[in-house]
């Protein structure tokens, strides 16, 4: 029976595996020029975002390519401003934009019907786990309300979220309200994709390394905390990764106060500390985006040290953070050769 079950999913219970399985956050991207084709046909981002053939053909390509133990929906963490009629765009060179957010429109906000906007994407996890392999996992995802939050305050990405952290100052109850919001809306989103066919979720949290140490509680750990209690009250067996980028320290006693099953870590994270977080459960990470841009010597290098340092307790082997447009994809199958060739 244990045999038969997806790896992934063993990892996500506490078990280790020798080799670890491994995915790649972004893996289906721009580096890969299959990708940028779809993405041409398909029009804009968000039109291949809500295509579910576009969307069920490039969450698939990375893993015919590789045959990596997970496929992660395609999508955007953007979607749920967007099916809030925050007007988000993703225009070439500029990053994603929407309407910036105010006190009043935060009081006024949409939160009705989002999961049925997003119907569209829910089709793609349903038709992405009948044409999937059966070892390969299905990860559903969204974003973390604070991440999700920042972009919606400034109305675009911004290089330290200083707009979203001067906002929770000024307003303090406007603010938690937005996450409150984003947190019941998110839950249902993760519950809705779960019951479409997702075999676990992930919740980025990309923006949480800006926050100083009352923040993080009250901004990264308190929404994601609500929203995995809101999952697990609909879904009891619910499996949960969360990622709480450039955290550090701070993701000490993460798992514990989130109730996450799993927790990522970006390539800051010592391993030294990565394996004292090991003992209570999966990690998932940490090689640094630039390895696999580089190759060669640094790439072997970062994969070796994370294999043994951390291949002796569960591990989703990961990078830090997304795979870069300008990632070589020969790169990426010696990455997923020398994971795969380990032997514990
Ligand atoms: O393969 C996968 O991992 C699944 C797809 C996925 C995308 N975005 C596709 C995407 C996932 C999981 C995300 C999450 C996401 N989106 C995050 C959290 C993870 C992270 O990277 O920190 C964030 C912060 C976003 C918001 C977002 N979407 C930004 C800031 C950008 C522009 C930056 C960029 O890389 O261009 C996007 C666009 C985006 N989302 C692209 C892709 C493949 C590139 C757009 C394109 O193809 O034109």
């Amino acid at each position: 029976m244990s045999e038969t079950r997806r790896k992934i999913m063993r990892v996500l219970d506490g078990e280790t595996l020798s080799p670890p399985p491994i995915w790649l956050m972004r893996q289906a991207g721009r580096y890969l020029p299959e990708y940028r084709q779809t993405r041409q046909k398909a029009g804009s981002f968000l039109d291949l975002c809500y295509s579910p053939d576009h969307a069920v053909e490039v969450t698939l390509q990375p893993i015919r390519r590789y045959g990596f133990d997970a496929a992660i929906l395609f999508s955007d963490i953007l979607v749920i401003p967007d099916a809030m009629k925050r007007n988000v765009r993703f225009t070439e060179g500029h990053g994603p934009e929407m309407d910036p957010i105010d006190e009043a429109g935060i009081a006024n906000l949409n939160d009705e019907e989002i999961v049925s906007y997003l119907k569209p994407v829910l089709e793609t996890v349903s038709r992405l786990r009948a044409e999937l392999p059966s070892e390969t996992t299905l990860l559903g995802f969204c974003g973390a309300p604070w991440t999700v939050a920042t972009y919606m305050i400034a109305g675009k990405g911004t290089p330290d979220q200083a707009p979203a952290r001067l906002f929770a100052y000024k307003h303090p109850k406007a603010f938690e309200r937005l996450l409150m919001l984003l947190a019941d809306v998110s839950a249902d989103y993760l519950v809705a994709q779960i019951d479409a066919g997702a075999d676990a979720v992930q919740i980025f949290d990309s923006w949480a390394g800006v926050l100083g140490e009352r923040e993080f509680a009250a901004y990264a750990v308190k929404p994601v905390a609500r929203m995995i209690a809101s999952i697990r009250a609909q879904r009891p067996r619910a499996k949960i990764i969360a990622f709480a980028k450039g955290a550090g320290y701070l993701l000490k006693d993460y798992r514990r106060k989130t109730g996450a099953d799993a927790i990522g870590l970006d390539w800051s994270v010592p391993l030294e500390f990565a394996r004292d977080l090991q003992k209570d459960g999966a990690v998932q990470g940490n090689l640094d985006p630039m390895r696999v841009v580089a190759g060669g010597r640094a790439l072997e290098e970062g994969i070796d040290e994370i294999l043994e340092k951390l291949g002796n307790g569960p591990l989703i082997f990961n990078l830090g953070h997304g795979i870069t447009p300008q990632a070589d994809p020969e790169n990426v199958r010696l990455l997923v050769e020398r994971v795969r060739g380990s032997r514990g």
